[in-house]
């Protein structure tokens, strides 16, 4: 069947929009963002065309990894809000027929959960067992030699009961032992108190952290490990990530979301596409979404990224459905990564790949890393691997709304420092100019809306040269060709074997629209262009 013909889900066919909570809207003068915040800015994000918003943890957390380390799953921070201002938020989301995605955390709690601390107060207490408690070796080392991600040994020695713990990430996040039926019961009830409440998904973090070696077996060496990379590169994760029997857990996850209706659940998941795909599950009984970061982690390079996507919709399985995301919370943003110019290549690439886009926030307005002195920078990772450069604090600055003080996200002194031209870059200012990259976003949506061949149409590629990228987008109908100059200098499409002819509907250079074009087109550096193709 054509994909065209199928019946296609909101989350198929909208775009997902990411917002980082703490650095959205403040609304009562704390210089972190909240729940209220968000839902007064909820008209801009309706406005920009999306259809489902990811919201980056909001529940209770000492905040060692910024929410990323819960202490209790079925409430939400003060920081935030309450419980009322979330059912507000999600009422608010579905009025405007919008969907809420959660991020669900269920690799590791944080240290101050009441499951760890039961965990941690004896060696017979009936949830010791809920984590990966591990005794010492004959010379006192640590049980084997899994690294942390945020620096150092993954083995937190715990004096009172003489055994080590095991955490992927922080000490402070120990990671739950989820071989243990009553774990998976406790997260899928989790999963099962936000559903009832009307939440139409989740993201789920590291999903591919979540089972490890039954035999705790040591990570081979890594022989590629360069000095400038983060500690945990030393090893290959082979034992302690990607294990065969996470894809049982996965697929209890989808059978709880299954049993309610359209509820959808992404995985975050760091891997080779051949290992990805595996996280769709047999039969599409696993995540519906898994998250596909090939964008963030290739070379800027047309024959680089044109061979990607080829490889990656090679190996989607029967069915599943693929995905692009161009930045999140945890990678540099993509005009740091390319430059300005780019950005605009970038987000029409992001918004005529098949498959769902997801759209981090600030980056409509081509939101750059901001740089933060070493004094302030808050992220556990900058700071446990001091001079590497990983400090995450930079993607995660506050939404430039406007030029008043502090661009408008809050009234005091917000948590994270502004660049010095957000005066200039904000959204303000990109409303009243019709060539802003917002106003480009907009359109790009909004075309991809409109055009069945955009949304849910299938996708083929031209071949082309240099750095041009080219394909095509269509259904039985409608058929878009899209060219993408990823670099500076100009560049001429001339194909030997594909004649076309048509109208130019988006380009980043407004000027060029309306043109009709035939057989070959030039581009000027940094340009790209979405051509309607005449019907024959
Ligand atoms: C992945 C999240 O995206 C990241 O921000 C976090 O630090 C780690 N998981 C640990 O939860």
């Amino acid at each position: 069947m054509k994909d065209a013909e199928q019946k296609h889900l909101w989350w198929q066919e909208g775009v997902i929009y990411q917002i980082y909570p703490r650095s959205y809207q403040d609304s009562n003068g704390d210089g972190v963002g909240d729940l209220q915040g968000i839902i007064q800015r909820l008209d801009h994000i309706k406005s920009l065309g999306i259809k489902a918003i990811w919201i980056s943890p909001i529940f209770s957390s000492p905040m060692a990894d910024f929410g990323y380390d819960i202490s209790d799953y079925c409430d939400i921070h003060p920081l935030f809000g309450t419980m009322d201002d979330f059912d507000e938020l999600l009422q608010a989301v579905h009025e405007r027929d919008m969907k809420l995605i959660l991020d669900l955390v269920p690799n590791h709690t944080s240290d101050e959960h009441p499951w760890f601390k039961e965990s941690r107060s004896s060696k017979d207490n009936p949830k010791r067992n809920w984590y990966i408690w591990q005794d010492a070796n004959a010379d006192g080392s640590e049980p084997n030699n899994w690294l942390s991600v945020f620096g150092g040994s993954a083995w937190e020695w715990d004096e009172k009961t003489g055994q080590y713990y095991y955490h992927a990430f922080l000490k402070e996040q120990p990671d739950l032992n989820w071989r243990n039926p009553e774990v998976q019961e406790a997260m899928l009830n989790v999963m099962r108190f936000w559903l009832d409440k009307g939440v139409d998904g989740f993201r789920v973090d590291v999903m591919w952290h979540m089972i490890k070696d039954d035999q705790l077996r040591d990570n081979p060496v890594n022989p590629n490990y360069k000095a400038h990379q983060a500690t945990y590169e030393k090893l290959i994760p082979a034992y302690s990530t990607d294990q065969p029997e996470v894809h049982d857990i996965v697929h209890k996850m989808r059978r709880v979301l299954d049993s309610y209706d359209e509820r959808m659940m992404i995985g975050e998941i760091y891997l080779p596409i051949h290992k990805l795909m595996t996280y769709y599950g047999t039969d599409k009984n696993g995540a519906h979404l898994p998250f596909n970061f090939l964008l963030l982690s290739i070379d800027w390079d047309a024959t680089e990224i044109s061979s990607n996507i080829n490889q990656y919709e090679g190996a989607l399985p029967d069915g599943g459905w693929p995905n692009w995301v161009l930045g999140n919370h945890d990678q540099p943003r993509i005009t740091s990564r390319v430059g300005k110019a780019q950005a605009r290549v970038a987000a029409m690439l992001l918004l005529t790949l098949r498959g769902t886009p997801t759209i981090y926030y600030g980056d409509e307005i081509g939101m750059r890393d901001v740089p933060i002195p070493p004094d302030e920078i808050q992220d556990p990772q900058g700071l446990n691997m001091p001079g590497l450069n990983l400090s995450r604090d930079p993607q995660r600055t506050p939404m430039q709304w406007d030029n008043s003080e502090n661009a408008g996200f809050t009234q005091s002194k917000p948590w994270l420092r502004l660049p010095e031209d957000y005066r200039r870059v904000n959204v303000k200012a990109q409303l009243e100019d019709e060539f802003s990259i917002y106003a480009l976003y907009k359109r790009l949506i909004k075309l991809r809306q409109d055009e069945p061949a955009l949304h849910i149409g299938s996708y083929r590629p031209v071949v082309a040269t240099g750095p041009l990228l080219a394909y095509l987008r269509y259904t039985g109908e409608q058929r878009f060709l899209i060219l993408l100059n990823l670099s500076h200098k100009p560049c001429h499409f001339a194909p030997e074997h594909f004649s076309f002819e048509g109208t130019i509907v988006i380009d980043t250079l407004p000027e060029r629209e309306g043109g009709k074009v035939r057989k070959h087109v030039s581009l000027s550096g940094d340009e790209g262009m979405i051509i309607r193709l005449n019907t024959a």
